[in-house]
């Protein structure tokens, strides 16, 4: 479903130049998890990145579903994002002046979705993660794994077929991390999205079909786990 060609990412510093992936080829098949892993700087956000459309390559090629995102314009890549991608952060990014349910909403009305239906699938979505409760709570109220749930929520809100995580559990308790995974597992078996992780966290193999294990901008080795 998703193949990398070669992919290259050299960052233009004025002084020194860093790249940050030489030459990735890989291949991440339809309904899998696939974990990222690797010391810090490695490239696991810069691929992510490439991958999601938020930046693009220096070379090489990344194909969605067969498709070639090379030459796609701005609008094309926004296009896929809306319709396929959903993401989520360490540091969660919801907007802090919007509620749990207007934060999950807004992917929906971006996309086009009227007010109404777009209120009724943030709602959907907050039940699936548990906080069908909570829609009218700022973010400031909530504890770091339940705003990581909403995340979640706003990722799954438009049924993407692809889910990035950047390091999902980064910056909660051990117990919470493992919660934030199993629900994140639990959404891929109901939903068949495919997965790709950049994780530290040891504890996500238990549920991942595959490592990629990366160094100094390249892909190290590939570990499969079922
Ligand atoms: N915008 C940028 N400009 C210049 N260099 C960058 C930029 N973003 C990342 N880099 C560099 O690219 C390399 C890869 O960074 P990246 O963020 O992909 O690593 P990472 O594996 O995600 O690390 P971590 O585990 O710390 O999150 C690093 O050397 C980093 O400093
Ligand atoms: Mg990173």
């Amino acid at each position: 479903m998703i193949v990398l060609n070669h992919v290259g990412k050299i960052y233009p510093r004025a002084t020194h130049p860093v790249t940050a992936l030489k030459g990735v080829s890989l291949k991440i098949a339809k309904g899998s998890f696939t974990l990222l892993m690797g010391p810090s700087g490695c490239g696991k956000s810069t691929l992510l990145n490439l991958v999601g459309g938020l930046d693009l390559p220096t070379s090489g090629e990344i194909f969605f579903d067969g498709q070639c995102t090379r030459d796609f314009e701005d609008n094309e890549w926004t296009a896929l994002r809306r319709r396929d991608i959903g993401m989520i952060f360490q540091f969660f990014n919801l907007l802090p002046m919007l509620s749990a349910q207007e934060n999950v909403a807004l992917p929906l009305l971006l996309r086009g979705d009227d007010t109404k239906e777009a209120r009724q699938k943030a709602q959907e979505a907050l039940d699936r993660v548990g906080l069908g409760h909570r829609l009218d709570h700022w973010p400031c109220a909530l504890s770091g794994g339940e705003m990581q749930r909403v995340a979640i929520a706003r990722a799954d809100a438009i049924s993407p077929k692809l889910l990035l995580a950047d390091e999902p559990t980064g910056n909660l308790d051990s117990k919470t991390g493992e919660e934030i995974l199993k629900l994140l597992a639990s959404r891929m078996q109901t939903s068949g999205l495919t997965l790709l992780m950049a994780t530290h966290s040891a504890a996500a193999a238990s549920f991942a079909d595959q490592i990629i294990h990366m160094k100094d901008a390249e892909i190290d080795r590939v570990e499969r786990l079922r």
